[in-house]
């Protein structure tokens, strides 16, 4: 399929989900001669890919869109056919309507990530002239109909990737958009998983990272109708050549099987760095906001990873000032945050979203309150992610070297916990792992030597590298 050669500008706001499906939506277009560019006022189609999770989130996309109808309008009074502009993700999904009516027709097209496969046929519908709403949940699969991205696009995005295996949440937390903007929870089958995998190690991603709203919750169907879960995916993802290094996120307590325990004590390629989001320390905010667990629950979820895995290092989120929460309640975040030793953790003030339970509860915590218990987490979890920083200093990580550094001769690249590493080292050995000790830790990044540098392919021979130079 040849087409006139066009321009595509993504501005991708929200989660990794988005991330990944800003690239799928490039990959649908790019049969259709669409080519991605970074310049806004070279583009023919400019998509706003939003997310709906808190309020500024969801209006940051009405002021974009008025700042588009700007530009569109200079380029046209230059002369210019100007862009058409789409809306896509989370606030497309929930507020299709809404977009239509304050964009007053400057908006060509609005469609739900449940729709990405058919963007060339909406475009061109949309080049009629009305504005297309698209916000149906299709029964047909999107992931069938997305086409791949071709090798060279694949290596051009990187040695790490994302890779979506599980869409929607039927969890329904009273404070969260999730199950109504992405719909029920949907796992991709098996071997559409692997082979997208191998596709992504085939054009050298070494470090893969496997996506869903609630990822541990992953139950795809294998060729002969049995239901796989999180861990068995990992184990067979582990055994595809050139795929070094496997995370999940993310992951929600209650789904932490001991099929994906046990995965993490055999795969060495699974990481052990853990995003698990706990949200608040009080047993009554949980039942508040609908966790189904409660604090003893979830730390003993942390004691059975630690029994396989005693070197992970968790990461989560928080929201303070959820309705209810007292001081008493926010010490309890306060003093969960320091129990778990939290390596790094996203921090968020409740933030109102019509149409969840929580935006009816009585004891809506005030503005300055919620600004005052956020600034004091915050400070606590600088601490803690500067004292996990310093932990690591003295100690022999193996190293995915991924780009050159900023200075010449350096290389720059990603420890097991996701730190950005800078060293001495030749550019040849980007995309192997090395065996790096580190030597200082800053806020931002972390500097190394290397120790042995390993020319082997194989992964399993650097990590006896490391486990050797640890020893
Ligand atoms: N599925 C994940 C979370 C996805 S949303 C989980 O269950 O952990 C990402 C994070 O945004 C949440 O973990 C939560 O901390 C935050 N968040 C979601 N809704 C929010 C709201 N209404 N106000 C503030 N933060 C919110
Ligand atoms: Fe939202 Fe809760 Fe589902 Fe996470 S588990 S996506 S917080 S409803
Ligand atoms: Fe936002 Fe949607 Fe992700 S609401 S956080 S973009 S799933």
């Amino acid at each position: 399929m040849t087409e006139t050669p066009k321009k595509l500008f993504i501005k991708t706001y929200g989660c990794q989900m988005n991330v990944y499906d800003s690239d799928r939506m490039a990959d649908a277009l790019a049969p259709h001669g669409y080519q991605p560019t970074q310049v806004m006022e070279e583009a023919d189609l400019v998509v706003l890919n939003t997310c709906h999770i808190r309020e500024k989130a969801s209006e940051k996309v009405f002021s974009e869109l008025g700042r588009l109808r700007e530009l569109r309008e200079e380029a046209r009074a230059a002369g210019g056919p100007g862009f058409m502009i789409g809306v896509a993700g989370c606030v497309a999904q929930a507020e299709g309507d809404e977009i239509v009516r304050r964009a007053k027709g400057s908006v060509d097209l609005v469609f739900g990530p449940q729709s990405y496969h058919r963007l060339p046929e909406l475009i061109k519908r949309a080049h009629n002239g009305a504005t297309i709403v698209e916000t149906d949940f299709p029964t047909e699969d999107k992931f069938e109909h997305l086409p791949a991205a071709s090798r060279e696009v694949t290596l051009a995005r990187g040695l790490t990737a994302f890779l979506t295996v599980q869409e929607g949440c039927d969890k329904f937390c009273s404070f969260c958009v999730v199950p109504y903007t992405r719909g029920a929870e949907v796992s991709r089958p098996l071997e559409q998983v692997l082979a997208e995998a191998h596709n992504l190690a085939a054009a050298g991603v070494r470090d893969l990272t496997l996506l869903g709203q609630n990822v541990n919750a992953y139950h795809g169907l294998d060729t002969s109708g049995r239901t796989v879960g999180l861990g068995e995916l990992c184990r067979r993802l582990a055994d595809i050549e050139g795929l070094a290094r496997i995370r999940y996120t993310t992951s929600h307590p209650l789904d932490m099987t001991d099929e994906l325990l046990a995965a993490h004590r055999d795969v060495p390629a699974l990481m052990p760095y853990l995003h698990m989001p706990v949200q608040s320390g009080s047993d009554r905010i949980l039942a508040a906001m609908n966790r189904r667990h409660t604090r003893a629950d979830y730390m003993r979820v942390i004691e059975r990873i630690m029994a396989v895995r005693p070197d992970m290092a968790m990461s989560g989120d928080f929201i303070v000032g959820f309705p209810g929460e007292t001081d008493a309640d926010f010490e309890e975040t306060l003093s969960i945050a320091r129990e778990v030793n939290y390596a790094s953790a996203y921090t968020f003030k409740y933030s109102t979203r019509p149409g969840t339970p929580g935006a009816t509860m009585d004891d809506q915590v005030p503005e300055a309150k919620k600004t005052e218990r956020l600034q004091r987490l915050n400070d606590q979890m600088t601490g803690q992610m500067r004292a996990f920083g310093q932990s690591v200093v003295g100690r022999v990580l193996p190293v995915l070297i991924e780009k050159k550094g900023r200075m010449p001769g350096q290389v720059g690249g990603r420890s097991p916990y996701l730190q950005a590493v800078h060293m001495e080292g030749p550019e040849r050995l980007i995309g192997t792992i090395q065996p790096v000790e580190i030597l200082a830790a800053g806020n931002n990044s972390i500097s190394g030597k290397i120790v042995t540098v390993a020319e082997p392919k194989s992964v399993s021979v650097i990590e006896s590298q490391v486990a050797m130079a640890q020893a």
